[in-house]
């Protein structure tokens, strides 16, 4: 992509940090290769190197690699490389264990010791919170992790096919094109044993995506249903409550982690009535349930909230009304100054519309579980008005990987 400078040249005094930032990105954008030192890591799981100020975000790097890198895009503010060689390796790289890593787009940190990784992203969303979320100086966040691999229960597939012969795998970082896996280890392994006799049963034909999940007896649920797997609804336990869903619904893939998401998102408040907004098949409306007298859970997902349903009437919640909406079409239903509420919605965050709605009708307690930590600082940054933050818990539900679940609960001033 051409440099496209982001000043008209004269408007700038010459000399100001502007015109300088200016010069810096012409001289960025006449290089092809270069040799930086990475800074750290940031949300998301890109290393941050600069040049002459300049943040170049290098995917697959580590804090203190001196690295030679090819610029892979170049912007007005900010530029993309990629690796070419690794001059000196920081602390804490290591060789990734997956034979994967590096050609499929599922995994970014292999190359960074297990506890590394946990400690970089804890570093990288407290800053993201402090830049983007105007939050102070003091917000330690609290980390939990779990099992490093072999965790996930749930995956996303993807096909190819070549000649009559079908791949099966994840896609190649920034594309579509299908990289054939045959095992993958953050998978259990219940679900890892699926994937070689995966391309035997699917005709070229076949789907494009394929989303698997293993319930706790190594049930298999698969969308859509393949002709000779086995498929069905499966069984997730977490804590003492069970859950029923089908490869189709949401549900957070690190099993052994929930208890305690659970535990840090809702608490041990009680009350009158609470709100558990983004629902998905219950996994907090039903624990609420037991600590509310109503509870009201909202979720966009017609089949997940069929599930939802079902889960609560097998636990006999009759308090637990399951509302088959999305949020935006039932936010002004929510009475003013209500008791509880929990939000967790997708990478976007929360519409203009939901945010504009909490923070008029600003519920006592508010609890924001979030997977992204730039949605959840731009949404803390509006919210941040009316609410004190108590505590901020950063659970490593996705470990080699850049993404991050963040637990944020906040009280009304
Ligand atoms: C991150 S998941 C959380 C689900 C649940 N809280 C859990 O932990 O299992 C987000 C959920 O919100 C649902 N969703 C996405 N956008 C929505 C919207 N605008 N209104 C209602 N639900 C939505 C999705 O179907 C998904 O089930």
């Amino acid at each position: 992509m051409p440099f496209t400078p982001k000043t008209p040249a004269g408007s700038v005094p010459p000399g100001s940090r502007e015109s300088q930032r200016g010069q810096a990105a012409a001289r960025l954008a006449s290089l092809d290769e270069l040799e930086v030192e990475v800074e750290k890591l940031i949300a998301g799981g890109d290393g941050l190197a600069r040049f002459e100020g300049i943040p170049l975000f290098i995917p697959r790097s580590a804090p203190g690699d001196r690295l030679r890198v090819r610029l892979t895009e170049r912007r007005p503010d900010y530029a993309r490389a990629e690796i070419v060689e690794i001059v000196e390796p920081g602390q804490g790289r290591r060789e990734p264990p997956c034979p994967f890593f590096g050609s499929c787009g599922g995994c970014d940190l292999q190359h960074l010791e297990d506890d590394l990784q946990v400690e970089l992203k804890a570093a990288a969303v407290e800053e993201t919170l402090r830049r983007l979320g105007g939050l102070g100086e003091a917000l330690p966040v609290r980390v939990v992790a779990g099992r490093p691999w072999g965790y996930r229960v749930r995956t996303q597939l993807h096909t190819s096919s070549d000649q009559g012969t079908v791949g099966v795998g994840y896609h190649s970082r920034r594309s579509t094109e299908v990289v054939p896996v045959d095992r993958c280890p953050v998978l259990v392994p219940e679900l890892e044993s699926v994937m070689s006799s995966l391309p035997g049963h699917l005709s070229e034909n076949g789907p494009r995506r394929l989303d698997l999940l293993v319930g706790e007896d190594g049930a298999l649920s698969t969308a859509p249903v393949v002709p000779g797997l086995p498929h069905g609804d499966v069984r997730l336990q977490v804590g003492d409550l069970d859950f029923s869903l089908d490869a189709r619904c949401f549900f957070q893939a690190h099993h052994q982690l929930l208890p305690t998401l659970v535990e840090v998102t809702v608490g041990e408040w009680t009350g009158q009535e609470a709100f558990d907004l983004y629902a998905g098949v219950g996994l907090f409306s039903l624990p609420l349930a037991r600590n509310y007298e109503r509870v009201t859970a909202v979720e966009g997902d017609r089949v997940a909230a069929r599930f939802a349903q079902r889960n609560a009437r097998n636990h006999r919640f009759k308090q637990l009304e399951v509302v088959s909406r999305a949020v935006e079409g039932w936010i002004d239903e929510m009475p003013e100054k209500a008791e509880r509420v929990i939000v967790d919605p997708p990478r976007s965050g929360l519409s203009k519309v939901v945010r504009t709605v909490l923070g008029a009708r600003a519920p006592s307690r508010l609890t924001y579980v979030s997977c992204h930590a730039g949605t959840l600082a731009r949404d803390l940054r509006i919210l941040g008005e009316l609410y004190s933050i108590e505590e901020l818990v950063l659970l490593d539900l996705f470990p080699q990987t850049g993404h991050m679940e963040v637990v944020a609960q906040l009280l009304r001033r």
